[in-house]
Order: structure tokens, then C-alpha cells, then sequence
């Protein structure tokens, strides 16, 4: 096989596509509302490459010209959409300014140090101009993936959550791969989650009269010319039962008003846009400070609207199959905050996270239930925040807008829900290898793929060259693991069997079908004995170089093995097969096999890379704990054991040499030539010789991923 053909195998089905439910694919996508929920969830689906729909039941003639904090939070999010704020004159929040009803100021603080903090800026903008942008970012030809459509007039008045199916006012059904109840506080889809048939928005209590001033209007009258010294402020009053709230926007020439006030006093329409009139405004708060009152009695009769703010129970779950809510509609938001656009935009950043470029239909539910699991504790929250802080002032109650500002401002929702599904991800697959670092997710290995998939190593080559000798098991034994019961030989007699072995593996996987070497060395004839009396024999391997950080990392934390870095050459020459090893070019070994003749027996030669028909290898894991004053403490200690017949895939020979000659020459140098490895090389040179048994270099196909690695005791 070529190497073409190895990567070939590589990227088919082994890349994750088949076990992450991603395809080539793109979603069909209905938006039921098109709110700033459902355009920020159109911008974000079609860059991921889905196909968006929107049904909007408005014409948008009824928009009202009202102001929308974008706090940090939000700003993100919204850069991340294509939106910039300048461009929409955004002005920035800069300053909080407090006054009780009699218009006693109680405190005034300038932000532009404390919103240092924040990477995006707390900005208050026009809603109008906000929504028109993301309308355009949502359906434009120019941006990144198919425009989304926008069908205006279309009120949706039932849908089907298992279908992903919506029926029109008229009568016309569409069908999709998912439905986005996006409809806003009378949300209708929200009547198709469990518990959403009962559970209804309410009246807080509380109505708002909502209206613009122009800034202009309020400089020019000495009366109020002090609430609009500074930009950027936004300034309360509060009473004991009813509040002013001002903030200016649109480049800071508009200041919008939510004037907030226990609703039996003026009787208010429970959507946005309810005309009432300025007398029942002055009425409502007549009691307050006449520069107060003289601020409000400016208010532009045609922008003035009042209308309830609701609240509702939270409802038990925002998904049912393939409808999920989103925005208002699953939690309505009181504006104390003004955090409920936000909390809106981040629920749809949200969506299309986890609603990722290439989803297969028949994830998606998964994939919603995920976005709730993510989503639903830190709205409801937000949503409780909110509420806390439309309270009536009490005396041990102190009200603080800002009191929550770094658990809202402190969260970047792009962010956090792709680590989310990430996470989502590895434990789709728990039996999976994790080792350092593993911030990055599971590790790609010899064993496994980073999705979990196990390696093919059939078609991967090895060559090995082994030279084994007769030795002295007194100087062997002393190789044993210090302090370490039960390893012995096998044979009481002083002459034993060792080998040095190198390998050289290609053609693997998951080296992206490149490979490396290995040189190490195999005491033969040995067996562990358990405290139980089960003995294990095998070849015993106290040290094994290779010469790629990769196997060295995976070898020692996923099995045990001593493995440490050398640099190893090879040069096979017609008749000789010469291997050296060194360290930063301090050569420290020569071995060397000559006079190599092709042997025809291949049964005779096996390819385990020992060159032994042992049992399997035995290595001692040792792992040190961390810490200065734990030195000489181990975190664990165990014998390992490989068996070769449990190993997959197994061995095929293809061809064998056998040398007439062959040399061990080991220079352990200094411990400034050979600074780490010198107690190593030095024992090793100490190994006498007595006798070379055979020498024999084996070629063949399929590599063992050394998974049956085991723990023995
Ligand atoms: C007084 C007040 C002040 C606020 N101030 C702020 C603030 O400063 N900052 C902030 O972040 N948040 C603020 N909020 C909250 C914020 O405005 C809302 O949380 C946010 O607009 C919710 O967006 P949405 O898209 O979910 O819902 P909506 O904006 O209500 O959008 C829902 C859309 O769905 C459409 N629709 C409804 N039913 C159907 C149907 N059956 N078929 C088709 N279309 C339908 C509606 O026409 C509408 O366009 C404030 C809220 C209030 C009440
Ligand atoms: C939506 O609007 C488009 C273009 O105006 C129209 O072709 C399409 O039929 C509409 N879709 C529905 C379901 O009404
Ligand atoms: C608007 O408010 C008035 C009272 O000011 C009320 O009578 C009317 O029903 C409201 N309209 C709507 C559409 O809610
Ligand atoms: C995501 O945000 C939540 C809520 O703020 C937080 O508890 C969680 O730790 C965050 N997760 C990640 C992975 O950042
Ligand atoms: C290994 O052989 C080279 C020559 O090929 C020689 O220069 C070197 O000294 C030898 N090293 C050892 C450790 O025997």
C-alpha cells in the first residue's frame, strides 16, 4: 500500500464526521418572530451555512422608537454578528447618577474606569437602528452564507414540534428541520413545551410609560439643564413604589425614558405599543421633584406609549423535539436590568453554537437539548436579577443597579457555549484517552483517534534487528525495579538470555503515515509472581529509547513503559545493518549485524518486536508525586504486563535475514556528554557478553497498538 493510500484511510470516517453527526448537509431553519431573538439566531444559523426562514406576524409599521442598553455582554456578541455600534450611534454608558423622588442626589459615579474591565464597551442604542441592521445582516446577499428569507405579515398560528412543521395565518404550512418559537413574551409557541399550555405571563405589578425627549429641549431650560451636564449618563429616581429611568442615545441627542409605576394607577395595554397620554404621565409621578416632573412634561407625545410589564413562572424546559424557545419567549424579561435583549442575543449565540455548520437532522434534538442545558440556568438567573431590582425601595432593602453588573458583563456566550459543546463532545464518547494537557480534549495517540476511533495499523511496517546474547543474570537482575517484589528469572542458573532490539516502524496512522524508531533492551526468562502465587512470565524491558517525543509521552502515561528519548540512525547497507544512538550528537552506542544472508524459513522468525516467543513483555510503572517535600514518594507503582496474544493486529513476517556476525558497542561517556541518560548507558555497557546467540533483522506488515496493556498487581 502507498502512502497516498494510508492517508487516504486516515481521513475516511476516522476524522471524527460519522461519530459527530456532521455531514455535508445544511438545516432548514423557521424562525417564528423576527425580534432581536430571532434575527440574531438568523445571523449567526446562516453564517453556519443553514437555510433560515423567518416569519414575522408585523409589518414593522408598529416598531416603536424606544433605547436598549447593549452592555458588554451583548456588545460582543452583536460585534460578532457584523454590528458596530458607531455605526449605529451607540453611544457609550458612561456615568450612573441617582436621585430620590425629592430629587436629593444620592450618588453620582463615573464608569470610565470601572468599564476598563469589559473588552466591549456598555453602550445604549437606538432600537430601531439596532434592529434594522441585524434585519439586513440576517437577509443581505453580501454576508457569509445563504441569506436568510423574511416573510413579513406571516403570523404563525400553530406548529408542529415532532414535524418541524408551522401553519401560516392563511393557511400554509412549512416545513423545516427545526422551528425557533422567537414570538416574544405572547409567545404561541411556548404552548407547545411541556408546561408551556399552562404557564402564562403575568402582570409584575408594575406598567411603564416609555417616550423620547430630544436633549436639545432639556439643555435649553435651565430647570433641567443639570441632567444632561455629562454624556453617557444614565440617571434614576427613585420613589418608593414608581421610578424615572433616563438614558440618552443615538450619539447621545435622544434621551429615552421608562418611567416605571404600580399599574392600577393608569391603565396600560399589555404590548409595546399603547397610546396614552402625557396626563396620566404627570399624574402618575406629580409628586415627584419639580425638575423631575418639568424633565418628563417634555416628553414628545407621539413616542409616549405605556404598557405592562409582565413576568411569568419559569417554565420547565425550552425544547420539545425540534421546537426550541428562545428570548422572551421562554423567559420573558423585566427591563430593571436591561439585560433581557441581551440575555435574548445570547440565547440565539447559543443556538447556532451548538446548531454547528453541518448537523445532521437527526441530531438536532440532542443538539437542543444541549442549548437548554447551557442556556437555562444563567437566563433564569439573569431573569431573577431582574426581578430583585424592580422591588420597591425598602429601608433594609438597598437597591443597586449594578449590584450584579460582573456575574451579567463577566460572560462572553460565543465563548462559553463552544467549550460547552466541546465538552458535550467527549463525553459523547467516555471511553476515550485523556492525558497532558488535557485543557485541548482527548489525546490522539497510537490507540485512538481525538474522536476515539481505534488505529488501523495493518498496513504499517517494521523492521527489526535484534542481536541476542548470552549473559550474567546476577549483573540482569540488578536491573529490577529497586525495592520491588516479586520479578525473578525464571531459571536459578547464573547464564541468562538478553537482546537488544531495534525497530523501526512506518506507515502509521496515527503519525499521519510517517513512523519512527525504538531500541531497547529485553531480559529474557523472567516472571512476576503476585502475592496470590499467580506468576506471570515475559520478557522483562527496563528501558526502551525511541527516537519521537509522541510515542515516548503516550507510551509512558497510557502504559507504563520506561520509555526515553535517544536520537537512532540506521543504515541498512547490502549484507550489514548498522544502528547507532546518541544523545545532542554524543553517540553512545554501535550495534551492528554483518554478513546478513535472506533466511527462507520464515515461521521459524517471528516478528515480535523482542525477536522472543515470550508470553509478553513485563515493564514497572513509577510515577512521582508533585511537590518539593515529597520527594522520593511515588503517586504510583506497578508492575505491567503486555500479552502478545492478546495483541491486535497480530504480526506478519515477510521477510528475514539472519547475520553471520554481529556487535554490541556501548560508551557510557560522561555526565556532560550524557547529561540525563549516563546512569543509564553506563549500566548498560556494564552488561558483559559471554556470547552472541543470533542476530537476525525481520521485516513485515502490522503493528500491535500495545492496548492490552494491563495493570498485574
Ligand atoms: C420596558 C422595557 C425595557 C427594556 N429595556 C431593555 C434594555 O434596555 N436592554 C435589554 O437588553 N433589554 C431590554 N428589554 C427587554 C428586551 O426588549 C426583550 O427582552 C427583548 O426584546 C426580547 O426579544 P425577543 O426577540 O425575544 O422578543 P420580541 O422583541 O418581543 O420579538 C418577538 C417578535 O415575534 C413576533 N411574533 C410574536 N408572535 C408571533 C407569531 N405568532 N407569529 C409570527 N411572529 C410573531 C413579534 O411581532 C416580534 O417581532 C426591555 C423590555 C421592556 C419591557
Ligand atoms: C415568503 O415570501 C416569499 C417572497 O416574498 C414568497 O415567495 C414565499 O412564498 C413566502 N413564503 C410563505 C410560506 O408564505
Ligand atoms: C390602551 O390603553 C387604554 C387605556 O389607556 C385601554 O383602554 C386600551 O384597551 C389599551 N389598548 C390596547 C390595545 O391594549
Ligand atoms: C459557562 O458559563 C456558566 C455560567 O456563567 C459557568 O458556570 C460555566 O463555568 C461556564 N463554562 C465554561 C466552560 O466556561
Ligand atoms: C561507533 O562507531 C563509530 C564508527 O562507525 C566510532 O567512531 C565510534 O567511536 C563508535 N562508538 C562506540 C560507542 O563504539
Amino acid at each position: 500500500m502507498t502512502t497516498t493510500a494510508i492517508r487516504t484511510s486516515i481521513t475516511n470516517g476516522l476524522d471524527g464526521s460519522t461519530i459527530n453527526g456532521s455531514s455535508d448537509e445544511s438545516l432548514n431553519i423557521l424562525v417564528v418572530g423576527a425580534g432581536i431573538a430571532g434575527l440574531a439566531a438568523a445571523i449567526g444559523l446562516r453564517k453556519q451555512g443553514h437555510h433560515v426562514q423567518i416569519f414575522e406576524q408585523s409589518r414593522f409599521a408598529r416598531e416603536t422608537g424606544a433605547a436598549v442598553h447593549i452592555a458588554p455582554n451583548a456588545n460582543g456578541l452583536l460585534k460578532r454578528l457584523g454590528v458596530n455600534m458607531e455605526a449605529i450611534e451607540a453611544n457609550k454608558m458612561e456615568r450612573l447618577t441617582e436621585y430620590n423622588s425629592n430629587g436629593e442626589l444620592q450618588r453620582s459615579m463615573d464608569l470610565t474606569e470601572s468599564n476598563k474591565l469589559w473588552q466591549h464597551d456598555w453602550r445604549l442604542t437606538h432600537r430601531i437602528r439596532l434592529h434594522e441592521t441585524l434585519k439586513k445582516l440576517a437577509t443581505s446577499d453580501d454576508e457569509v452564507g445563504p441569506p436568510a428569507s423574511l416573510n413579513l405579515s406571516s403570523g404563525v398560528v400553530d406548529l408542529n414540534p415532532h414535524e418541524g412543521t408551522i401553519t401560516l395565518k392563511d393557511g400554509t404550512v412549512v416545513k423545516g428541520d427545526l422551528v425557533l418559537g422567537a414570538d416574544g413574551v405572547h409567545s404561541i409557541s411556548r404552548r407547545h413545551v411541556a408546561g408551556g399550555e399552562i404557564v402564562k405571563p403575568l402582570g409584575s405589578g408594575k406598567s411603564a410609560f416609555r417616550f423620547l425627549i430630544d436633549r436639545k429641549a432639556v439643555e435649553e431650560d435651565l430647570a433641567t439643564e443639570k441632567f444632561v451636564r455629562h454624556s453617557g449618563n444614565l440617571v434614576i429616581w427613585y420613589g418608593t413604589d414608581r421610578r424615572v429611568v433616563m438614558y440618552p442615545t443615538s450619539d447621545n441627542t435622544l434621551l429615552n425614558f421608562v418611567c416605571i409605576y404600580p399599574e392600577e394607577e393608569s391603565e396600560a395595554g399589555d404590548d409595546w405599543n399603547n397610546d396614552t397620554n402625557k396626563e396620566a404621565l404627570l399624574q402618575v409621578f406629580k409628586d415627584f421633584d419639580s425638575s423631575c416632573v418639568a424633565l418628563i412634561s417634555k416628553a414628545n407625545a407621539e413616542s409616549l406609549k405605556s404598557w405592562k410589564l409582565l413576568d411569568m413562572p419559569l417554565l420547565d424546559t425550552w425544547v420539545n423535539d425540534r421546537l426550541v424557545l428562545l428570548g422572551d419567549s421562554a423567559h420573558p424579561f423585566l427591563p430593571h436590568q436591561g439585560q433581557g435583549a441581551a440575555v435574548a442575543m445570547e440565547d440565539a449565540t447559543a443556538l447556532s453554537v451548538v446548531l454547528e455548520k453541518g448537523l445532521k437532522r437527526s441530531d438536532v434534538p440532542a443538539r437542543l437539548q444541549l442549548y437548554e442545558t447551557i442556556r437555562y440556568e444563567r437566563a433564569n438567573r439573569m431573569q431573577e436579577y431582574s426581578r430583585k431590582l424592580g422591588k420597591d425601595v425598602q429601608k433594609d432593602a438597598k437597591l443597586d443597579m449594578i449590584e450584579y453588573t460582573n456575574y451579567n458583563f463577566g460572560h462572553d456566550e460565543f465563548d462559553n457555549s463552544t467549550q460547552r459543546l466541546r465538552e458535550w463532545k467527549w463525553a459523547q464518547n467516555p471511553k476515550i484517552y485523556w492525558r497532558m494537557p488535557i485543557a485541548f480534549g482527548p489525546m490522539p495517540g497510537p490507540r485512538q483517534s481525538h474522536y476515539g476511533v481505534a488505529r488501523n495499523s495493518v498496513e504499517s511496517t517494521f523492521r527489526t534487528a535484534s542481536i541476542k546474547f548470552k549473559t550474567s543474570r546476577t549483573v540482569l537482575q540488578n536491573l529490577f525495579p529497586p525495592g520491588a517484589k516479586g520479578y525473578r528469572f525464571k531459571s536459578p542458573g547464573t547464564v541468562a538470555y538478553c537482546s537488544f532490539s531495534c525497530t523501526t516502524l512506518d506507515k502509521m496512522e496515527w503519525l499521519g503515515g510517517t513512523g519512527y524508531s525504538h531500541i531497547g533492551l529485553y531480559i529474557h526468562g523472567v516472571e512476576y509472581e503476585k502475592p496470590d502465587g499467580q506468576i506471570i512470565s515475559g520478557t522483562y524491558m527496563p528501558i526502551l529509547f525511541e527516537s519521537l517525543t509522541d510515542p515516548i509521552v503516550s507510551g509512558r502515561e497510557e502504559l507504563g513503559m520506561p520509555k526515553l528519548y535517544t536520537a537512532i540512525d540506521i543504515f541498512h547497507g547490502t549484507g550489514s545493518y548498522r544502528i547507532k544512538t546518541s544523545w545532542q550528537g554524543s553517540l553512545w552506542g554501535n550495534f551492528t549485524l554483518d554478513g546478513l544472508e535472506p533466511d527462507t524459513d520464515l515461521a521459524a522468525a517471528t516478528g515480535k518486536v523482542s525477536g522472543e516467543d515470550d508470553d509478553g513483555i513485563l515493564v514497572h510503572r513509577y510515577y512521582p508525586k508533585v511537590g518539593r517535600d515529597l520527594k522520593g514518594q511515588s503517586e504510583t507503582e506497578y508492575p505491567v504486563f503486555v500479552p502478545f496474544a492478546e495483541e491486535k493486529p497480530q504480526p506478519v513476517t515477510k521477510r528475514v535475514w539472519k547475520a553471520s556476525r554481529a556487535n554490541i558497542k556501548i560508551d557510557p561517556l560522561d555526565w556532560n556528554a550524557l547529561p540525563t541518560l549516563h546512569h543509564i548507558v553506563t549500566r548498560l555497557g556494564e552488561i558483559p557478553i559471554y556470547e552472541i546467540v543470533k542476530a537476525k533483522v525481520v521485516e513485515g506488515e502490522g503493528v500491535p497498538d500495545v492496548a492490552p496493556a494491563r495493570r498485574i498487581y
